[in-house]
């Protein structure tokens, strides 16, 4: 983990207040699920570093695509290639990787797709496939179908308002497609209720989950307790350095 001031080397406004954003870092890799915590440009009463997953390694460019919802992303979405930020990561413990035969499947929720990316990538660089249940609210809110589809990723897509793929929630496709038979292993990014849904199904069945959380970070280094999450016996643990990933057994819904 390193704290680095990174050169902005591409920013690309998507669909509807989605960026995909550039920055230098010189790595070599990370792992997915794992996140940074990014300077954004100080604006009146923005004063600390936002949480990002990273979505892919690009040489030595790492990426990170992001929502504007609030000040901080807001100010984020001004900044301009050539400017630098600084980068405090890679943070945290990301998605692990399982041995052995049977299906690799991602479940993911809205901005909760960035960590795919570069799952995808890996997997594919092993000769695997990921299987990706991704659901959104609307057809604005699907991003990187084009390069899941290049990853030849077997892609599930539900909206709520049916504006793509089927209509209804991701879980539902993942307990249609597995009504017969289980995957070895789910990982999961997104909101709480998805999440809690992917735990819901995959406990009784034995099948292997590891969940993404994600908790407001106020320093991304364990000091705050402000990403504080229960887990089964009753402790709270610190997402930033004991997650953003957790063993789906783990946690308290
Ligand atoms: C481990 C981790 C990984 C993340 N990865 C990504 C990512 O890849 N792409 C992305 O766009 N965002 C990601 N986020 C969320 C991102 O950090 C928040 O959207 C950002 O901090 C909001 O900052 P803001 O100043 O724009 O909004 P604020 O002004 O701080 O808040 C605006 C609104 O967003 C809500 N909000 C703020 N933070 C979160 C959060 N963490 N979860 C849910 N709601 C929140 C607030 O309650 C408020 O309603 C991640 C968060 C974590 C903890
Ligand atoms: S963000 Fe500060 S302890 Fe986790």
């Amino acid at each position: 983990m390193k704290d680095s001031v990174c050169q902005v080397e591409f920013h690309v406004p998507l669909q509807d207040g989605y960026f995909r954003i550039g920055l230098k870092t010189g790595w070599e890799g990370f792992v997915p699920g794992q996140f940074g915590m990014l300077e954004v440009p100080r604006q009146d009463g923005v004063l600390l570093r936002r949480p990002f997953s990273f979505a892919r390694q690009l040489g030595a460019t790492t990426e990170i695509l992001y929502k504007v919802v609030g000040r901080g992303t807001a100010a984020l979405s001004s900044v301009s290639m050539g400017q630098s930020l600084r980068l405090l990561g890679p943070l945290g413990h990301g998605f692990k990787m399982k041995e052995g035969e049977g299906d690799c499947v991602g479940v993911a929720g809205g901005y909760g797709i960035a960590p795919f990316l570069e799952q995808a990538i890996q997997l594919a660089k092993k000769g695997q496939k990921l299987i990706l249940f991704y659901g959104a609210r609307t057809k604005k809110d699907l991003l990187y179908i084009q390069e899941l589809n290049d990853l030849k990723v077997k892609l599930y897509l539900t909206t709520e308002d049916g504006s793509e793929g089927e209509k209804g929630r991701v879980t539902e496709a993942l307990a249609k497609v597995y009504k017969h038979s289980a995957p070895k292993v789910i990982w999961s990014c997104g909101p709480v209720g998805l999440l809690h849904a992917v735990q819901k199904w995959a406990l009784p069945r034995d099948v292997s989950c590891e969940l993404s959380v994600e908790e407001t970070m106020g320093c991304g280094t364990g000091v705050c307790l402000g990403c504080v999450v229960k887990d089964t016996e009753g402790r709270y643990r610190r997402a930033c350095i004991e997650g953003p990933v957790f063993p789906g057994e783990r946690l308290e819904f």
